[in-house]
């Protein structure tokens, strides 16, 4: 495939939608500018950001898209899981009622998205031991059930951020 002019060779756009609050907008800006804000705005409507990352040799450009958790905006955003190829859904481990919406966001992506998404169950904000609410093993359970992918990160840390970025777009790839 040729190499379009701002040097890469797959374009993929990803979703992150989660109850507000979990953390989808720090997860985006430690990956995208390695940032993490300790009093962050909650998101009004969508906002995006891209990083490219290399993937057997290849350049592989995400255009990852920052959605709203608040209820108020949902008409607005599920309006933009449409050409996605993939979906981060959020939670934040020490929130048990982040996680019981899970079931409520994959609903909306399977009935909003054209595309047969690659879908990654995130349990977020693992830095916070001494108030998890969600077990490893609990989301690891849903996310099987479900046929995801599952990861825990911490945009706060930095730990698994990368990673869960690259293996999604490794398995879109
Ligand atoms: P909406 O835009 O309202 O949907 O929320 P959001 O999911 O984008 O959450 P946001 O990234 O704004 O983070 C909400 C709060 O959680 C902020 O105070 C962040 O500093 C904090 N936060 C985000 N990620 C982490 C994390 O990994 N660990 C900890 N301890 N706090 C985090
Ligand atoms: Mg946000």
């Amino acid at each position: 495939m040729a190499r379009i002019d701002d040097g890469y060779d797959y374009l993929y756009k990803i979703v992150l939608v989660g109850d507000s609050g979990v953390g989808k907008s720090n997860l985006l800006t430690r990956f995208t500018k390695n940032e993490f804000n300790y009093d962050s705005r909650t998101t009004i409507g969508v906002e995006f950001a891209t990083s490219i990352i290399k993937v057997e040799e290849k350049a592989i450009k995400a255009q990852i898209w920052d959605t709203a958790g608040q209820e108020r905006y949902r008409a607005i955003t599920k309006a933009y899981y449409r050409g996605a190829f993939g979906a981060l859904i959020l939670y934040d481990i020490s929130k048990k009622a982040t996680f019981e919406s899970v079931e409520r966001w994959l609903k909306e992506l399977k009935e909003n998205s054209d595309n047969d998404m690659v879908i990654m169950l995130v349990g977020n904000k693992s830095d916070l031991t001494n108030q998890r609410q969600v077990r490893t093993d609990e989301g690891k359970a849903f996310a099987s059930a479900h046929g995801l992918n599952f990861i825990e990160t911490s945009a706060l840390d930095a730990s698994n951020v990368n990673e869960a970025f690259t293996e999604i777009l490794t398995e879109i790839y």
